[in-house]
C-alpha cells in the first residue's frame, strides 16, 4: 500500500513538471504579438535600424498576417538594431541559410549581382510617389527573380526615402564638399557618386557612422531624415543640406532554399503579402517623416534647400557609363525615368 502511494507521488509529480515544461516551451516560442504558437516555424530577420522604423513595422504587420494566412504555420520574428550584424553580414547569414531574411540596402545587393546597380545612382527617382509607381508595378520583377542561384530571392523593394548629406556646414553647391569625408554605403558606386558630388567618399557600415563623425575621422554622412533622426545623427552633424540625390531601396531578402521548402500556395501568399506591405511602408513613411524632421530640428538640426542641378549634372557622366554597361538596365532604367512626371 504505502509503495502504491509513493509510486502515485512519484507519477503527480511527473505530470506537473511535464505541464510546467510544455508551458515553458509555448512561451519561449511566442512573440509579443502572436502568442502560444510552440509550432509555427520562425523565420529569423535581420534588421540594421530600430523598432520605430517604419520598414520594422511594416514587416511586424506583414508577420502578424503571414501568420494568420498561413494559420499559424510561418511568423517573422525581426532581430533590429544589427543584432544580427551589419547588413553586409546579415546579407552573408541569408546566403548560407543561418538566418532566413534580412532588409538590406540595394548596395549590398549590387556587390553581388550587377544587374541591380542602375537603382544604386543618383537621381533615378523623382520623387517619393515616382518610386512608389514604380515599386507596385512589375518593372522590377524580372530583376528580383534572377538572384536565386546566388542563394537568396528578393521578395520586394521598399522605400528607405531621399537621402541628402549632412555635415557641419550647410553643403550648398558641390566646391562646398571640397576636401570633406563623407561616409557612404559600401559599394562602389556610391564612392563614384559621392566624388561626382564634390566630397571625399568613405564608406563603413551604418551603425559605425555616429562614432566616427563625433571623433572626427569623418566629416559627416548622407540619409534620409528618418534614419537621421532615428541613429541621432543629427548631435554630431547639424546640418542636413537638401541635396536628394538618391533614393536607393532597401530590399527584402530570402535564403533560396528555405523559400523553396515552401509550398506554393505559401509562396503565393508571400508575394502577395510583400506588394501588400510595400504600399503600407510607403504610407508608414509618409506619416514618419515630418515627425522626424521635428525632432532633428527641436534638437537643434538646420535643414537647408538647395539647387541640386550642380550636383545632377556632376552625376550625369556616372549615370551615362553606368547603364551604357547593359541594355536590360538601361532599359528598365529608361522605362522609370519615363514614369517620372
Ligand atoms: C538607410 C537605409 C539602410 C542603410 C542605411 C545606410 O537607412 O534604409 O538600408 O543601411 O541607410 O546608410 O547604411
Amino acid at each position: 500500500m504505502r509503495k502504491f502511494k509513493s509510486l502515485s507521488i512519484i507519477i503527480a509529480i511527473t505530470m506537473v513538471m511535464f505541464l510546467l515544461v510544455s508551458c515553458g516551451n509555448k512561451e519561449a516560442a511566442g512573440t509579443d504579438t502572436n502568442t502560444g504558437t510552440a509550432d509555427a516555424k520562425v523565420i529569423k530577420m535581420a534588421f540594421n535600424q530600430s523598432e520605430n522604423h517604419p520598414q520594422y513595422k511594416a514587416m511586424s504587420e506583414f508577420s502578424d498576417e503571414l501568420f494568420e494566412k498561413t494559420n499559424g504555420a510561418y511568423k517573422i520574428e525581426i532581430s533590429p538594431n544589427e543584432l544580427l550584424g551589419s547588413q553586409k553580414e546579415s546579407f552573408e547569414s541569408v546566403q548560407n541559410g543561418s538566418i532566413e531574411m534580412a532588409l538590406v540596402a540595394n548596395t549590398i545587393v549590387e556587390n553581388v549581382d550587377q544587374n541591380f546597380t542602375f537603382l544604386s545612382l543618383p537621381y533615378v527617382f523623382d520623387s517619393i510617389d515616382h518610386q512608389k509607381e514604380v515599386f507596385v508595378s512589375d518593372i522590377l520583377t524580372d530583376l528580383f527573380n534572377g538572384t536565386e542561384q546566388k542563394g537568396f530571392n528578393v521578395l520586394t523593394a521598399f522605400t528607405a526615402g531621399t537621402r541628402s548629406i549632412y555635415t557641419d556646414k550647410p553643403i550648398e553647391k558641390p566646391e562646398d564638399l571640397k576636401g570633406y569625408k563623407i561616409r557612404v554605403m559600401e559599394s562602389p558606386t556610391s564612392i563614384k557618386m559621392l566624388e561626382a558630388m564634390g566630397g571625399v567618399a568613405t564608406p563603413m557600415a551604418q551603425g559605425e557612422v555616429y562614432t566616427a563623425i563625433q571623433q572626427n575621422v569623418i566629416e559627416g554622412g548622407e540619409n534620409n531624415e528618418i534614419t537621421y533622426a532615428d541613429l541621432k545623427h543629427y548631435e554630431v552633424s547639424p546640418y542636413y543640406s537638401n541635396t536628394k540625390h538618391l533614393m536607393i531601396p532597401d530590399l527584402v531578402i530570402i535564403n533560396s532554399d528555405f523559400f523553396n521548402t515552401m509550398d506554393d500556395e505559401t509562396k503565393a501568399i508571400v508575394h502577395e503579402l510583400s506588394k501588400k506591405y510595400t504600399e503600407r511602408e510607403f504610407e508608414l513613411w509618409n506619416e514618419q517623416i515630418e515627425g522626424a524632421k521635428k525632432e532633428a530640428v527641436d534638437a537643434g538640426a538646420t535643414f537647408i534647400d538647395v539647387d541640386i542641378k550642380p550636383f545632377q549634372e556632376n552625376c550625369k557622366p556616372l549615370i551615362d557609363e553606368t547603364i551604357s554597361k547593359s541594355e536590360e538596365s538601361k532599359a528598365i532604367y529608361e522605362e522609370i525615368r519615363g514614369m517620372a512626371k
